[in-house]
């Protein structure tokens, strides 16, 4: 690979040069660069793996930017793979169906997913009447989303993707963009494709991680290349205005470890006033110290410490002869392994649901990724929770389908073994 990647010289929202770094995480791989096991003596290309908090807007954003055609023209993640996520999507159809109005026919009115992965969200869009059509850059997930019925174009975001739609299909009545505002290192652009395709009387949801939980809970491992912006609700305030967007309503949801759902709508320039729902926001991480840099270098100490327990957790148990491997193979999980320094020695393979993910090595540590049945062939002792946001429907999972007794480790946002 050659030169991939270029350094952020500025924030992304507001422009200000005053950057102070907190976190570093080292140099690590990308994290959803999972490997042919064919290619398993190749050498991986590792990149800077830096936080910068901008001192104006309060917006976390990665110290580098890799070219958004490496991260993402192929890419093993998938939305349905969890039943949970499920679950929320078709709770999101719901709601944003209320919030258009009892008035409106759903079959009139067009909903716009951007990066709509293989089509979760909009199944349940399409499951209420409406109009559908998703862009996703990724030609796997497209693939898949088209063989399920859903109308998707191939490509990424931008003005001229907005363009395009509006000119065939007409205006949006709802654009979502669920976990992809954190990918998009143009901001800017993003939010005038939106403006360009939203309806007068449509709104514009966005779900992004919620960067108060992240601190709170210590989770660092979140961090990767395609995670180029963390948010609060100040930045993304700032945002909205400088597009003549509203931020009407926001909502908070525990999936992924603390999600904000924020709903806005076009308004004149004049009426850009703080909702209710935004000042509420502004308060709480003022007073929670969001704002001030002193905040910020305690996550680089707890993300040694968890580093620190959890390899002394591992080692002890190999010791003890137990045998011990994961479940999860996220890019969360990757940036813990990467950063910890844990290998097959210690966790000897990752369970994974996703059929892309098998049979892969996870990137970096290079630990097998193998399909469910292996815990029936390895027996192991231990299960490292590698997406410790799925916890619940992992643990029960796996107590349901593998007869035998299994611990579980814990690692955010502090060390437990259960
Ligand atoms: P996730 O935590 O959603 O995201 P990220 O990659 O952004 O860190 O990843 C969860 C991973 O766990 C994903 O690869 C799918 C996998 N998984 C299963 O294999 N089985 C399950 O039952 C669940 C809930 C997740």
């Amino acid at each position: 690979m050659g030169k991939v990647y270029k350094s952020l010289k500025k924030c992304r929202i507001c422009g200000s040069k005053d950057l102070y770094k907190y976190l570093d995480l080292g140099k690590t791989p990308l994290a959803n660069h999972l490997i042919d096991i064919k290619n398993a003596d190749k050498k991986e290309d590792t990149f800077p793996l830096e936080v910068l908090y901008c001192k104006n807007c309060s917006l976390s954003q990665l110290s580098i930017v890799v070219e958004p055609e490496v991260l993402f023209s192929y890419y093993p993640y998938r939305s349905s793979v969890s039943k949970s996520f499920r679950k929320h999507c078709a709770g999101m159809a719901a709601k944003a169906a209320k919030i258009l109005g009892a008035n409106e026919k759903n079959e009139n009115n067009l909903v716009v997913d951007i990066a709509s992965n293989d089509g979760c969200l909009l199944q349940e869009f399409k499951k209420k009447n409406f109009r559908t059509i998703g862009v996703e850059p990724a030609k796997n997930l497209a693939k898949i989303a088209e063989s399920n019925g859903i109308e998707t174009i191939n490509r990424f975001w931008s003005r001229k993707a907005a363009k395009s739609i509006s000119a065939k299909h007409g205006k949006a009545k709802i654009i979502a963009a669920t976990n992809v505002f954190a990918h998009a290192d143009n901001l800017n652009e993003f939010m005038e494709g939106v403006e360009i395709l939203l309806d007068n009387s449509g709104f514009f949801i966005v779900e992004v991680p919620y960067f108060h939980d992240l601190m709170t809970n210590n989770e660092f491992d979140t961090v990767y290349h395609e995670h180029l912006s963390y948010f609060l609700v100040r930045p993304l305030h700032k945002l909205y205005s400088n597009h003549n967007l509203s931020i009407v309503k926001i909502e908070k949801y525990p999936i992924h470890g603390g999600t904000i759902r924020v709903y806005a709508s076009k308004s004149p320039k004049a009426n850009l006033n703080i909702s209710k729902s935004v000042e509420k926001f502004l308060d709480f991480e003022e007073k929670e110290g969001m704002y001030k840099l002193k905040s910020y270098d305690k996550l680089g100490s707890m993300a040694q410490k968890i580093k620190k327990e959890l390899l002394a957790a591992l080692k002890k148990l190999k010791e003890e002869g137990k045998k011990t491997a994961a479940y999860g193979a996220s890019a969360k999980g990757n940036t813990l392994l990467n950063y910890c320094g844990i290998d097959s020695k210690l966790v000897e393979f990752i369970v994974d649901d996703t059929p892309e993910k098998q049979n892969h090595l996870a990137p970096g540590s290079r630990i097998k990724i193998v399909d469910a049945g292996f815990l029936e062939k390895e027996k192991p002792d231990y299960l490292l929770l590698l997406a410790w946001n799925f916890a619940k429907e992992i643990m029960q999972k796996t107590r349901m389908h593998y007869k035998r007794k299994v611990r579980y480790i814990i690692p955010i946002p502090r060390v437990r073994i259960l």
